[in-house]
């Protein structure tokens, strides 16, 4: 069985070729260049992108996989969460193929695809705790098999966007995470102190916003320069990475789960991926981190996860339309423990 995987949730337009399990292709086109500018993503530009894109990118991965579009059994798409401009376009383009190769379409959540792109490096087992934190999400979802019950979210920032708003902030550029952590490279981690911000109401959720603001009045208050600038940039993101692993300990001791994933944009960070390593080897528990090419935004994750859900008998009809929210966004009604 091969499934085409589309992604277009954000500002990476993606096509992938998924076998049995197996990427044979994974193409990637991000938008950054165009949001440098902007210092994050401006919607209605993205989706205009993502239309002419898409074709091209669609192709490229068939080419790369050495097949052709009659060879492709499903049409896996992400459904949601994303921009409903920019999700509309790869949803369309992934209804029209369905229609017109007469092949069954998949409707994946962008989050579980995130999770499932950990799998890769070998196969789950359940229950899982599984993170996703990225530029537009911060979650814990406990899994099993296709079941994803949230856990803990975010309450206000996600902590790749307070990441990217701090950088902006210092006009270092976009996306901010990579750029603070090349720039932390060279600085003391322990040189700004920042709290783990722990919610009033004893919640396991996370929470940005408060750490965001402390280190914008730093920079209001300072001018941060040379290796200063390392040093603050050092702690902060020791400081978004210490709020994550802290959630992650409580989490652990509350619904023991036998494996652990770390997933999303973020957890390319070095930092995060040392000291999640640390804490699983702590804790004896099985950590999976998925390569660096499968963190950020990609198809294959969902042609990867749409295959499953093909199999366990997920499929939509041609009325069905994607949606810019899930039960893991911040501001959704608070969920039951
Ligand atoms: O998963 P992703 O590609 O897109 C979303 O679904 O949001 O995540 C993008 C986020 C951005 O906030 C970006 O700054 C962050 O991931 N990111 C990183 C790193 N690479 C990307 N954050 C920290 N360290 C990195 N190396
Ligand atoms: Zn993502």
């Amino acid at each position: 069985m091969r499934i085409l995987g589309i992604e277009t949730s954000c500002d990476e337009t993606a096509a992938a070729v998924v076998e049995r399990g197996r990427v044979l292709s994974s193409v990637v086109r991000s938008q950054v260049d165009l949001f440098e500018e902007f210092g994050g993503i401006v919607p209605e530009i993205s989706s205009r992108r993502h239309l002419e894109l898409i074709h091209t990118i669609v192709k490229q991965a068939l080419k790369r996989a050495g097949v052709s579009l009659e060879d492709i059994d499903v049409v896996a798409v992400t459904k949601k969460p994303g921009l409903i401009g920019s999700l509309l376009v790869g949803y369309s383009y992934a209804k029209a193929l369905s229609y017109g190769l007469k092949k069954p379409l998949v409707g994946v959540d962008h989050l579980h695809a995130h999770i499932y792109s950990a799998e890769l490096d070998g196969r789950f087992r359940f229950p899982l705790l599984g993170l996703v934190v990225s530029g537009g999400h911060t979650a814990a979802f406990l899994v099993r098999g296709l079941e994803f019950k949230v856990v803990a979210r975010t309450r206000d920032d996600a902590a790749g966007e307070a990441l990217d708003k701090i950088a902006k902030k210092l006009n270092l550029g976009y996306p901010g995470g990579p750029i603070i952590e090349r720039m932390a490279k060279g600085g003391n981690p322990e040189s700004f102190e920042f709290p783990v911000v722990k919610l009033k109401d004893g919640s396991l959720d996370f929470s940005y916003s408060g750490l965001k603001s402390q280190a914008a009045r730093i920079i209001d208050r300072e001018e941060l320069k040379g290796k200063r600038l390392n040093d603050f940039l050092a702690s902060f993101q020791k400081a978004i990475v210490d709020q994550l692993i802290d959630r992650l300990d409580s989490l652990v001791k509350i619904y023991n789960p036998a494996e652990i994933a770390i997933t999303g944009g973020v957890s390319q960070n070095q930092h995060l991926r040392g000291r999640a390593m640390e804490f699983a080897k702590k804790r004896r528990l099985k950590l999976h981190l998925p390569e660096k090419w499968l963190c950020g935004d990609n198809a294959a994750m969902i042609a990867y996860l749409g295959e499953k859900m093909f199999k366990a008998g997920y499929t939509e009809d041609l009325y069905s339309s994607p949606f810019p929210r899930t039960e893991a966004s911040k501001g959704e009604k608070q969920f039951q423990k």
